[in-house]
């Protein structure tokens, strides 16, 4: 697990950004598992301004959603293919016929699930996954106590999940209590992970994710397992962990290599 550590929000969002568009540009027809929630929205801004610029293209690219509410249409505001369409696809040049969410409000939801797999298995894989974590170490929808090797499935949301997503609902609206979401198997089988955090109240779920025991307690620390996983995050996300330093020097050292190979200052 690499862990990059960042000064603030807006350059984990950078960070993010030159990741995806170096995919972009070795790959224009790549798959990417998206995610929703307010971390990702800076990394969507700057992706937006790149496409805006020329400098990249979705025009050939494939994404799959991490996770949607159960028993929401899609064009209710807070579904998270409205989301999707509103802060993302709508301002970039995909083919939104090549954006898959969950299908929240299907007649057979266990149907869903599996056709939802063999959709990405069918497209390739997925070539980088994007990740939000949440205060109580959930990827996608996998709560505390999901199995570490599950597959696209129903899940029952946990009632801090509930609390902090409920700003969103208004007063007395119905709020959904279960998701449809890709299992954290799923997500282990991307060729990338690339895991976003920032601010205080993540700094002890990219604790325990990092350093902890892995262990369904906290369904992120999965991620040690991951041949490439990349965890950037700002300083307060980072706060907790035991020695950033390390981290931080890690990262000058590949800066370093990276300029080197880029120099071509290695004999060949
Ligand atoms: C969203 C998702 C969730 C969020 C997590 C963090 O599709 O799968 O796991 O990534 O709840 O949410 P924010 O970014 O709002 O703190």
């Amino acid at each position: 697990m690499k862990v990059v550590i960042q000064d603030d929000s807006p350059a984990v969002a950078r960070y993010g950004a030159y990741i995806f568009r170096e995919q972009l540009q070795k790959q224009p027809a790549s798959v990417f598992g998206l995610a929703t929630g307010s971390t990702p929205l800076s990394l969507y801004r700057e992706l937006i301004n790149s496409t805006r610029r020329g400098e990249i293209s979705f025009s050939q690219v494939r994404s799959f959603n991490l996770d949607e509410y159960m028993d929401l249409a899609p064009q209710h505001p807070q579904s998270y293919r409205a989301f999707m369409d509103r802060e993302f696809f709508n301002q970039i040049d995909i083919d939104t016929a090549n954006t898959m969410v969950p299908p929240g409000d299907a007649a057979n939801p266990l149907t869903a699930c599996s056709e939802y797999e063999n959709a990405i298995a069918a497209a390739g894989g997925i070539d980088i996954q994007l990740l939000g974590i949440g205060r109580n170490g959930h990827i996608g929808f996998n709560e505390p106590t999901s199995c570490l090797a599950s597959r696209t499935r129903v899940k029952t949301l946990t009632r801090q999940t509930i609390d902090d997503n409920a700003r969103f609902f208004d007063a007395g609206e119905f709020q959904p209590q279960l998701s449809i979401t890709m299992g954290i198997g799923t997500i282990m089988e991307a060729k990338l992970v690339m895991l976003l955090a920032t601010g205080k109240s993540k700094a002890k779920a990219i604790k325990d994710m990092v350093e902890g025991p892995v262990s369904a307690w906290c369904p992120a620390s999965a991620l040690q397992m991951h041949p490439s996983t990349v965890v950037i995050v700002d300083e307060e996300a980072a706060s907790e962990l035991s020695d950033p330093d390390f981290f931080k020097h890690i990262e000058q050292q590949n800066q370093a290599l990276l300029a080197r190979l880029k120099s071509r200052r290695y004999p060949s």
